[in-house]
């Protein structure tokens, strides 16, 4: 039996709740893991809320929070290649199988093993964060010396992204709020906060020309206004970026964009700014600042093992 955090109906965060289950049993395709970290992400409050019953509507409760996961490979299904008993990996879980626990099952494809030197809490931000800035990036195909507007730099993606796109030699700015300042200035990226006055216009000022391209991390509203900066536009998390002449960034989530990341960090090209560490029976505090939309950099789950 292995402790997680799940929930037993759709619903706000009163209905998240610990338990004990038995260690999933890996499927062909799979891997079962002990989960050493686990990423924080947006995404796992919006499935919890039943916001995205494509990936989750059809699937048992309970349901586990969490998609990404580093740890040690307990167990191997017969169709999984490249991996063994005893590697340390990080990965995608299977929806519901989550990775706020202590045991889980990832998808073999979507696995990679990781470098000795990449601590598990680092590891465990690369499936989301790391491999959505670089899928972002490979999508726009940006010259060098590209300008880069970042909606959103101040939170695990963007500042993900941030990094990568100033290694492949883009010259980037970012919005955040006035907290984050310190945090975006410090990866190289121009700082613009967006709580002071009208963003558009400080942006049009700072860029009369706009932007080769803009990335989106926040959608909605502010999605439409900063959309017009860009000659090129893609959103991480607003499918409605389509109806604005972007493109919704497509994902891999393949094994080599998982390598690709691990190398980046290990090179030292790539921090994940993890601005607090959380043991899991806090589990649900982590998620609840990433809930409040303010978040700064990547938050962990770390077991401590
Ligand atoms: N399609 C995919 O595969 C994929 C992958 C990863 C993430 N996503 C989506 O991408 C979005 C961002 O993910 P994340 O992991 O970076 O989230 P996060 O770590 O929670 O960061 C969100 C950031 O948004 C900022 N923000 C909120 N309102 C803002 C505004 N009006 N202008 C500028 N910044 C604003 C917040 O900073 P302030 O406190 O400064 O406001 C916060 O740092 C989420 O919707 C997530 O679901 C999609």
């Amino acid at each position: 039996m292995s402790k997680a955090l799940g929930y037993k109906a759709f619903g706000e965060a009163d209905v998240q709740t610990f338990f004990e289950r038995p260690d999933p049993v890996p499927g062909p395709a799979e891997v079962l893991i002990r989960v050493e970290a686990a990423g924080v992400n947006p995404l796992d409050h919006k499935l919890r809320s039943g916001h995205a019953p494509a990936l989750n509507g059809h699937l048992p409760f309970p349901q586990v929070l969490g998609m990404e996961a580093a740890g040690t490979v307990l167990a191997v299904g017969d169709d999984v290649t490249g991996l063994a008993v005893g590697d340390r990996v990080t990965g995608f879980a299977l929806t519901g199988a989550g990775t706020y626990a202590e045991t889980t099952v990832l998808l073999g494809t979507s696995t990679a093993r990781i470098p000795d030197a990449l601590p598990a809490t680092w590891a465990a931000t690369i499936p989301v964060a790391g491999t959505t800035a670089l899928d972002v990036l490979d999508q726009l195909d940006l010259p060098a010396g590209s300008s880069l507007l970042v909606n959103g730099i101040g939170g695990g993606v963007g500042i993900a992204l941030a990094q990568v796109a100033l290694d492949r030699g883009l010259v980037v700015t970012g919005t955040a709020s006035t907290a984050k300042r310190e945090l975006v200035t410090s990866t190289g990226a121009t700082f613009v906060d967006y709580t002071e006055g009208d963003v558009v216009e400080r942006l049009r000022a700072h860029a009369p020309d706009g932007f080769d391209a803009v990335v989106d991390n926040v959608g909605g509203d502010s999605l439409r206004a900063l959309a017009p900066l860009g000659k090129k536009l893609v959103s991480v998390g607003d499918p409605s970026v389509a109806e604005l002449g972007g493109a919704f960034v497509e994902r891999r989530l393949d094994r080599a964009g998982l390598e690709r990341v691990a190398e980046l960090m290990v090179a030292g090209k790539l921090d994940p700014h993890i601005t607090q560490t959380y043991p899991l029976d806090r589990a649900d505090e982590a998620l609840a600042l990433v809930e409040s939309l303010h978040a700064k950099g990547k938050l962990v789950i770390d077991l401590g093992l």
